[in-house]
């Protein structure tokens, strides 16, 4: 085993508006001008091409922390990855940097990193380094986009780190500057796997295209999961939909929204109106089992997640055609916060940070 400085590397990455590209660059770079030759691939192009994996010292997985947790896109291809014989690989994961006046505020990243980490393991490589960074945060279904500004100095200051990191990694060291937060990362593991069974299902039927939408078809040429379809003319967001934020951040035409009122509508109506009224008829039956069941918080929350999952599904499809209405259409838009001006969007690959390759310059546009 070899723990000197590292001849070629190889990082994956996986991005969907461009935080986690932009990390994988910059280590490239850093690790470049130490003599290091690095191969970037995108993890988008790779389940394309169904070409996984090539012969490297060092291998480098970067993706963003969705809902605690890498995307299952990343998850599928980190199972996939082939079996290792003690290669060293280093794990790092983009998070929703914030800023309040000077202080910086960090992302969360749950178990992005040890999952990742602990399947690497198991398939026999050996784990090196495990980073977070603190990048804008583009989660604009749930937040206005952060100002330009505020974006550039988050993004500056990851990639003095980025930079740092990558030398390390080169020259055989460790870091695991990621278990700094292992406490809260453990303690917020469960919701990890409630945005995995339930919430990423609920985001990817928020989404939809309001009548500024010209049916150029970016969005579906550019979603990385091939999770946009043309229904009645108008794009659709299938259930496979990571919520990457890439489609709502690139739409020429800003018509890409996040349909909150819709949402809540249907959460409230099947809370209200169904679930409640059913709960009560059911403890009216006066079963003791029954009872005990029902009292069940985490049970009870289960079936009431499900139960709106479902409602929610139905809702969106009849959504979808009754936006072809103009006062229907209106009515969402307008419940929408992302569709006002002040909501913002966020941009993460049009910020330039003077590449230092043309590779890695092109590989900006792959
Ligand atoms: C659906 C979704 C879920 C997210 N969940 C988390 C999270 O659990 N923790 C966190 O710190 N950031 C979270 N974020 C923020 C992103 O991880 C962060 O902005 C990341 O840098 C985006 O990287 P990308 O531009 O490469 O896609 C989430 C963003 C989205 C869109």
């Amino acid at each position: 085993m070899n723990d000197g400085p590292v001849q070629n590397a190889r990082i994956y990455y996986f991005s969907g508006t461009g935080n986690a590209q932009w990390i994988s660059q910059w280590m490239a770079a850093s690790m470049q001008v130490h003599g290091t030759t690095v191969q970037l691939e995108n993890i988008d192009k790779l389940r394309a091409q169904s070409n996984q994996t090539g012969p490297a010292d060092l291998i480098g997985i970067c993706a963003p922390t969705h809902g605690f947790n890498f995307p299952p896109v990343v998850l599928r291809f980190v199972m996939n990855f082939p079996q290792g014989k003690k290669q060293k690989v280093f794990i790092c994961n983009t998070r929703a940097g914030m800023k309040a006046g000077r202080i910086f505020l960090p992302g969360l990243s749950g178990i992005a990193l040890l999952l990742t980490a602990l399947i690497m393991c198991l398939k026999g490589y050996r784990i090196v380094g495990l980073r977070p960074f603190d990048m804008p945060s583009n989660w604009i279904s749930i937040h206005p986009g952060l100002k330009e500004k505020v974006a550039r100095s988050i993004m500056l200051r990851c990639k003095t780190k980025a930079e740092s990191f990558a030398q390390k990694m080169v020259s055989g060291k460790k870091d695991f500057r990621a278990l700094y937060d292992i406490v809260q990362d453990l303690l917020i593991a469960p919701i990890s796997l409630g945005y995995y069974m339930i919430g990423r299902f609920i985001f990817a039927k928020s989404f939809y295209a309001d009548q500024h939408c010209t049916n150029c078809g970016l969005c579906i040429k550019n979603c990385p999961v091939n999770a946009i379809q043309m229904v009645e003319q108008r794009p659709y967001w299938t259930y496979q939909c990571e919520s990457c934020m890439r489609c709502m951040n690139t739409c020429p035409e800003r018509a890409i929204q996040t349909a909150h009122g819709f949402v809540f509508g249907v959460f409230y109506l099947v809370m209200v109106l169904f679930l409640n009224q059913l709960w009560a008829w059911l403890l009216q039956l006066n079963n003791l089992q029954l009872n005990q069941l029902i009292h069940h918080n985490w049970l009870r929350f289960t079936i009431e997640s499900v139960v709106v999952l479902f409602f929610l599904l139905l809702a969106y499809r009849i959504m979808h055609s009754l936006l072809r209405f103009k006062w229907f259409e209106q009515l969402i838009r307008l419940t929408s916060l992302t569709s006002y001006r002040f909501w913002r969007r966020f941009y993460g690959k049009k910020y330039r940070f003077a590449p230092t390759t043309r590779d890695q310059q092109e590989s900006v546009s792959g």
